[in-house]
């Protein structure tokens, strides 16, 4: 009984990872459905391999009762060993090279350039008139539409990867690396970071809300606009907030951090990391050495009680 248990948990485990924001398995973009396609082709072809080598260890093992002879023998090494495989495996290989070019294709509608910093992501968004509009930590896509994303960094390797959307590319100092999304499904899906870059690399992530075409547009123009704040931005400057952190329309033009004009409209807070509420955004500025080891920003859990309820009023208007 207890096994059937532990069967019933490990198989509901193993496909349980199969769909959700972020399965590679469960695709919502062209480029992930081709490799969710590879994956399970790719599979089926070990499956016929496996299932084959077994086969002959137990034909070799027990049904083959005298002695085979030399020339027998050579002939099983040869179909089993190297024909066999050859065969399953250039078909394989075949496949595989057919999916690269149209891993590349698609001439962009929208260009969106990420950076990866410890342990962050800077996202600008080019529209088609030029104008650059920075945010971070969330990424918005028009779905339908291809869009180029250019990768880079600005510390150590970062890898870029949305499961649900298309294959991972790593971000390399120094380096623009080039990959094309075609989100075909509306939903909120999850980027992560796939390349081990430090102390909170586990927390570097980020969501990803595909729109449809005309609520993406609009949400453009709300981003390149002002921030619409409502609360007093003196404690945010006097604390020297501002050195590190944009928030635009204001005096706080800093470049280190991420942009936090329109802070309260992001989803998750710390990349991926929480709720963006009222409660977190204090939790974060307070502990943030201790919330996120290894991250450039300071804790500021030692201000005084007034700064600190100012400071989270103010992130807490800005839309
Ligand atoms: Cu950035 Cu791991």
């Amino acid at each position: 009984h207890h096994h059937r248990v532990g069967l019933v948990a490990g198989a509901s485990f193993v496909l349980g990872a199969c769909s959700g924001p972020q399965s590679a398995l469960d695709p919502a973009g062209r480029e992930a459905a081709e490799v969710a396609t590879l994956f399970w082709v790719m599979l089926a072809g070990a499956a016929v391999i496996w299932l084959q080598v077994i086969g002959a260890a137990l034909f070799g093992s027990r049904w083959q009762k005298q002695p085979i002879s030399e020339r027998g023998g050579l002939r099983i090494i040869l179909w089993a060993g190297a024909i066999f495989p050859t065969l399953v495996l250039a078909v394989l290989l075949a496949y595989g090279l057919r999916l690269m070019p149209v891993l590349r294709t698609g001439e962009p509608a929208l260009t969106v350039h990420v950076s990866g910093e410890q342990y962050w992501w800077r996202i600008t968004y080019r529209r088609p008139d030029g104008a650059m509009i920075e945010s971070a930590n969330e990424l918005r896509l028009p779905v339908g539409l291809p869009v180029e994303v250019t990768l880079e960094s600005v510390d150590v390797i970062h890898s870029f990867w949305i499961p649900a959307l298309a294959g991972k590319l790593d971000m390399i100092p120094g380096r623009t690396n080039r990959l094309v999304l075609n989100p075909e499904r509306l939903g909120t899906y999850r980027g992560v970071c796939a390349e081990f870059c430090g102390r909170s690399h586990a927390l570097m992530a980020f969501p990803v809300v595909v729109m449809e075409p005309a609520d993406f547009s609009a949400w453009l123009s709300q981003q390149a606009a002002r921030a619409a704040r409502t609360a007093d931005d003196g404690a945010f400057l006097a604390n020297g907030c501002g050195g590190c952190h944009a928030v635009r329309g204001t005096e706080a033009t800093g470049t280190i951090g991420p942009d936090l004009t329109h802070l309260a409209d992001r989803l998750s807070l710390g990349a991926g990391m929480f709720e963006n509420t009222p409660e977190n955004r204090r939790r974060f500025v307070a502990e943030t050495e201790r919330l996120k080891p290894g991250v450039r920003m300071p804790s500021f859990g030692s201000l005084p009680e007034g700064d600190l309820d100012a400071i989270v009023a103010y992130l807490g208007s800005l839309r």
